[in-house]
């Protein structure tokens, strides 16, 4: 029976990548989307069938624990138990700490970090039960070296491997591995946010010299969370065209 897969964020541009190679690599993949994304997505179902790969749509609003609670039954109930949740649903809400208001701090730390505890707190002892689990926290490059203007993101993103790195030792001995992965700018709708001259100055500090493919970061994510990967844990993994060499 193949295993179960979550991708929050699913249906966005990382994520939709993430959900093709993880249901490429066997899983049965559900990604979960936001109200205002569910109904935008006949195309985004149609493709799946196309390309023959078992990937359904859950509507999930990851602030929210009692969602988080009702969804992930859901999940189960339709799919089976979860044994991969790939933690991607994230929010920029960038501005320098002069004119970052409560809200723009809240609404990332709570979708960024307290989502990701939400939907982890769901599956966790679950894993460890069956002595086997996945847990992928996308963070970002921005967690790892901060970035001017996102005080609230690159807090948010480096809690996460905070997170990454406790769990990492409460499953190891469970068969259950956590890890991170930070992607650094990837070509995605998250870019069209940044005004044009601000990325094309982003884009001249990259090593590599272009953005980030969403399928690169999806095949790294997609190892991670297969068998082979069972030695990796407590891991932050960059992929980011050599921005941030440390
Ligand atoms: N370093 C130092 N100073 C900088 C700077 C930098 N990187 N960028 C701007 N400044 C300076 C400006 O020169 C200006 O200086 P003066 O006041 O002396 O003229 C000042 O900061 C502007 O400050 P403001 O508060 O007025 O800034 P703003 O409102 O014009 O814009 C911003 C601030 C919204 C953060 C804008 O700079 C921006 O969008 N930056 C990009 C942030 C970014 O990289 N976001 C990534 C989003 S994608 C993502 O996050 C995915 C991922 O995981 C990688």
């Amino acid at each position: 029976m193949s295993r179960v897969a979550v991708v929050t964020g699913g249906v966005g541009g990382i994520g939709t990548e993430i959900c093709r190679y993880l249901a490429k690599g066997g899983y049965k993949v559900a990604a979960t989307c936001i109200a205002s994304e569910v109904d935008k997505l006949d195309g985004w179902k149609a493709q799946w069938k196309t390309e023959g790969l078992d990937v359904q749509v859950f509507q999930l609003e990851i602030t929210d624990f009692d969602d988080c609670v009702k969804v992930t039954a859901e999940i189960e109930e339709k799919m089976g138990p979860i044994s991969c949740l790939v933690n991607n649903a994230g929010i920029t809400k960038d501005g320098t700490m002069k004119k970052m208001t409560k809200d723009m701090w809240d609404a990332v730390v709570n979708v960024n970090l307290t989502g990701a505890f939400n939907m982890t707190k769901q599956v966790f002892a679950k894993m460890n039960d069956q002595k086997f689990g996945r847990i992928i926290n996308i963070s970002s490059l921005n967690g790892r070296k901060g970035q001017f203007g996102q005080a609230n993101y690159s807090a948010a993103k480096a809690g996460m491997h905070g997170m990454t790195m406790a769990l990492a030792q409460e499953g190891a001995r469970k068969g259950v591995t956590v890890n991170t992965v930070s992607p650094g700018y990837i070509n995605t709708s998250m870019m069209q946010a940044i005004p044009e001259d601000i990325l094309k100055s982003i884009i001249a500090q990259i090593p590599v010299g272009r953005l980030g493919e969403p399928k690169e970061i999806a095949q790294l994510v997609a190892f991670i969370a297969s068998d082979s990967a069972a030695f990796m844990t407590g891991a932050n993994v960059d992929m980011n065209g050599g921005q941030f060499i440390h």
